[in-house]
């Protein structure tokens, strides 16, 4: 009967212990009996380490690397399909050699250009800037609020060399999100190129259709 009252007195002491500690808390790590791997030696960019001997835990590239994409991946790095870098073409930046915008499309200029630019002009950037430019696309101030957008028509950027747009459209500028890994370079000239085309059809008259082609206008 003494064992009995001592085992239960040591018991009720363990269930105070125990559960008395119910709700307190605890900075230290909880008792992992299977760990998981939860905890991992790692390494940060840039960081040191002393494993390697130069104390860095980036590894460079070895001697002689060239930079390679696949052709699928070419267009969006601004590579050219045989993998030379062009980083710095004209083509790929809109800048001239001395660093300042160049005026001049380096692609072919054709009809067939200037429909695919409408087309991606029409996924990408027509609901910001409006079908035709103006700057009222759905997402604008008047419908939907987002108030930066400026329409494409004003002189100042008719005026504006077409490196400078080019690069716009790949950098984007100030509240406008870039399109250089979105549309491949080439299809940002043919924007480039489409945008243009609703400049000058903002300002053109009935003077600047053919004689021809007027009937199709419906005037
Ligand atoms: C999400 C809305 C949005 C989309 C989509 C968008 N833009 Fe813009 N864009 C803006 C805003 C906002 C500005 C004004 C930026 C600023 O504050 O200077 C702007 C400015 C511009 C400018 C004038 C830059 C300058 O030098 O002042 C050009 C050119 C332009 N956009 C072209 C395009 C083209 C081409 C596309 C499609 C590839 C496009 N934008 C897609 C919002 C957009």
């Amino acid at each position: 009967m003494r064992q009995f009252f001592l085992i239960y007195f040591f018991l009720i002491v363990l269930a105070l212990t125990v559960l008395g500690f119910r709700g307190c808390k605890s900075t230290k790590p909880p008792l992992e009996i299977f760990p998981d791997m939860d905890r991992q030696m790692r390494f940060s960019e840039q960081g040191k380490t002393g494993f390697f001997s130069d104390d860095r835990m980036d590894r460079t590239p070895i001697a002689g690397t060239v930079p390679t994409v696949t052709d699928e991946q070419a267009p969006y790095a601004n590579l050219v399909p045989d993998n030379r870098f062009r980083e710095n073409d004209y083509l790929a930046t809109g800048k001239l050699e001395d660093g300042t915008f160049g005026d001049g499309v380096p692609v072919e200029v054709s009809y067939e250009a200037m429909q695919e630019g409408q087309e991606i002009y029409s996924i990408y950037c027509a609901i910001c800037h409006g079908d035709s430019g103006n700057g009222k696309g759905v997402v604008a101030a008047e419908r939907y609020g987002y108030p930066t957008i400026v329409s494409l028509l004003q002189t100042r950027l008719i005026d504006l060399p077409d490196g400078d747009i080019f690069n716009t459209i790949t950098h984007g500028k100030n509240t406008m999100g870039p399109y250089g890994s979105k549309i491949r370079v080439e299809d940002r000239w043919k924007v480039l190129m489409y945008v243009r085309a609703l400049q000058r059809a903002a300002s053109a008259t009935i003077e600047d259709v053919p004689a021809e082609n007027r009937g199709e206008l419906g005037l």
